[in-house]
């Protein structure tokens, strides 16, 4: 009796089945357990998707916020370089320093294609300014060129284009 009272008390459909034979109800209460535990158990492995889906949508988000926090502070002190600091230093700095004229004023060249903007028409003149003094092993001319886009430009692409890729 008690146990027939206490499978009907569970509140799983297919156990009500077993309840009214005293001979059935140990299967009952067998049956009962095992769904209850089926139950649990299917309770559980929602929870863990749950959390697992919970824990794979944090993680991307962080994965996704850490890589903009990486990107967005390129160029300071322990950081990777920005990529027009990282093109400079190597295809026109490393140039000026071997004092290699041909190779600077290839790299010169290549500088005023880089302009970001049309609009900045000087960006250009000043690059090729750089790379005929270059041609014409005229340091100082080619120093200048530095000077004057730097001068000119340096603050105003750092604000609009620091991360924009050196395109090819
Ligand atoms: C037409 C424009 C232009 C010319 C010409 C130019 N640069 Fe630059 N350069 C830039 C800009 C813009 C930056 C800033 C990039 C950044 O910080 O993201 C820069 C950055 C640099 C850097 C990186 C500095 C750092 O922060 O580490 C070096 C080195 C450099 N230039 C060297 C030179 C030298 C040497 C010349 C001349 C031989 C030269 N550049 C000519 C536009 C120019």
């Amino acid at each position: 009796m008690g146990v027939a009272v206490a499978v009907a008390d569970l509140p799983v459909p297919r156990t009500r089945r077993n309840v009214g034979s005293g001979r059935e109800a140990p299967v009952g209460v067998c049956v009962c357990r095992s769904a209850t535990n089926n139950e649990g158990m299917r309770a559980r492995a929602a929870k863990v998707l749950l959390i697992g889906l919970w824990a794979a949508i944090s993680l991307a988000g962080a994965d996704a916020r850490a890589a903009s926090i990486e990107q967005a502070s390129c160029g300071k002190p322990g950081e990777a370089p920005c990529p027009l600091q990282k093109w400079m230093r190597a295809n026109v700095a490393a140039k000026l320093a071997d004092g290699d004229m041909a190779a600077l004023a290839e790299g010169l060249e290549k500088a005023a294609r880089l302009v970001p903007d049309p609009a900045w028409s000087s960006w250009v003149t000043l690059a090729m300014s750089g790379a005929a003094a270059a041609k014409k092993a005229d340091v100082a001319g080619a120093r200048a060129s530095c000077k004057g886009c730097h001068d000119a430009w340096r603050e105003a692409y750092r604000t609009k284009y620091r991360l924009r890729p050196i395109p090819r």
